[in-house]
């Protein structure tokens, strides 16, 4: 048996996003009938409008599109791909996975695929696994994808839930390089917090307790963020931006708070026109940064996901 090259590292080469035409606004939710409001909306979550998928699009025809935008931006033939993790939480039916779907839609039909759940906290647990998979010699080229289509299990009479979430899907190359570019993860989960955010069995739409959610986001997960920076070696102070999951604008700024991030480092705010997509949430946030301009090529960035389950999971990563 040979050993993996010690120097081999992995890093991020390129992003890829899908971000359905249609587009819910606050006042079209209220105009549907649900009791809320926008401006209730806005100054309690800092949404003002969310993607919606079209019926023909589901969680792999939008993770199949935004692979594609990927792998065009890295200059990459499908075939230069060799593994596909698929992070969701929202296919319709448990039996089959996406992943080899997605990977024969896009051209890449043989390659190893598989789903990954960890719901919102599922694209930092994916991208730890391409990750360790180019360190250890496992893969060349991952894609990792973050797809939901959360609108396909939402009750639009619960204004709990139903003004909170949104779709799409966001798709990162993984690569070997020289030098480190996704550091390693600090991640865990708690089975006790399972009921606060759930699809029950006898039911078919997600129910939450929001509040309990809230307070778990804002107390318990500054010190992941510390421990990811930690692992990395790097300090928050050094940061160059900070994308976490998008779930409420008020969780994202407790966050800020709590970490006491200088005034330079970016901070991922997609949620505006995005809302809460789930495992697509931080790969949609940092793809829209990188796009923009607004954070450096090469810059450290810290992605902090969080979710149902309860999961957890945070890195450093090079920006692309
Ligand atoms: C869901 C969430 C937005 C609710 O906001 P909140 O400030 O906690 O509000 P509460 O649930 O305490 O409700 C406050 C009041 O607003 C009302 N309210 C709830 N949703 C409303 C809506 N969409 N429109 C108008 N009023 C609403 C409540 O009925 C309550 O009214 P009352 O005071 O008369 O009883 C917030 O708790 C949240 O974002 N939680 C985290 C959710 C999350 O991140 N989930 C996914 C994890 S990945």
């Amino acid at each position: 048996m040979i050993a993996p090259d010690p120097l081999r590292h992995a890093r991020i080469t390129a992003l890829g996003e899908h971000r359905p035409a249609g587009v819910l606004t606050n006042n079209d939710l209220a105009g549907r009938g649900v009791d809320t409001t926008d401006e209730w909306i806005r100054n309690r979550t800092g949404i003002a409008r969310r993607h919606i998928a079209a019926a023909d699009e589901t969680v792999i025809t939008m993770a199949a599109e935004a692979s594609a935008k990927a792998l065009a931006a890295a200059g990459l033939d499908p075939r230069d791909i060799d593994l596909l993790v698929l992070a969701t939480c929202t296919m319709r039916n448990p039996i089959p996975g996406g992943a080899a779907r997605v990977a024969s839609a896009i051209g890449a039909g043989g390659i190893g695929a598989f789903d990954l759940n960890a719901a919102c906290g599922g694209f930092c647990y994916a991208l730890s696994v391409a990750a360790d998979a180019v360190r250890t010699g496992s893969a060349d080229r991952v894609l990792v994808v973050g797809s939901e289509k959360l609108t396909d299990w939402l009750d639009w009479d619960d204004r709990g839930t139903c003004i909170l979430f949104g779709d799409g899907a966001a798709a990162a190359i993984v690569e070997a390089s020289d030098e480190p570019g996704i550091g390693p993860v600090a991640w865990g989960s708690d089975g006790l917090g399972a009921d606060l955010v759930s699809v029950p069995v006898d039911d078919w739409a997600i129910r939450m307790d929001g509040p309990a959610v809230f307070r778990w986001a804002t107390t318990q997960l500054a010190p992941v963020a510390h421990r990811a920076c930690k692992l990395a070696g790097v300090d928050v102070a050094d940061l160059d931006a900070f994308v976490p999951h998008q779930a409420n604008l008020r969780i994202v700024d407790a966050l800020v708070r709590a970490l006491k991030l200088p005034d330079r480092v970016v901070v991922a705010r997609d949620i505006a026109d995005t809302g809460n997509t789930s495992a697509a949430s931080v790969p949609l946030a940092l793809s829209r940064l990188v796009a923009a301009g607004d954070v450096p090529s090469g810059g450290q960035a810290l992605l902090l996901a969080f979710g149902a389950g309860l999961t957890y999971a945070g890195q450093v990563i090079r920006i692309p």
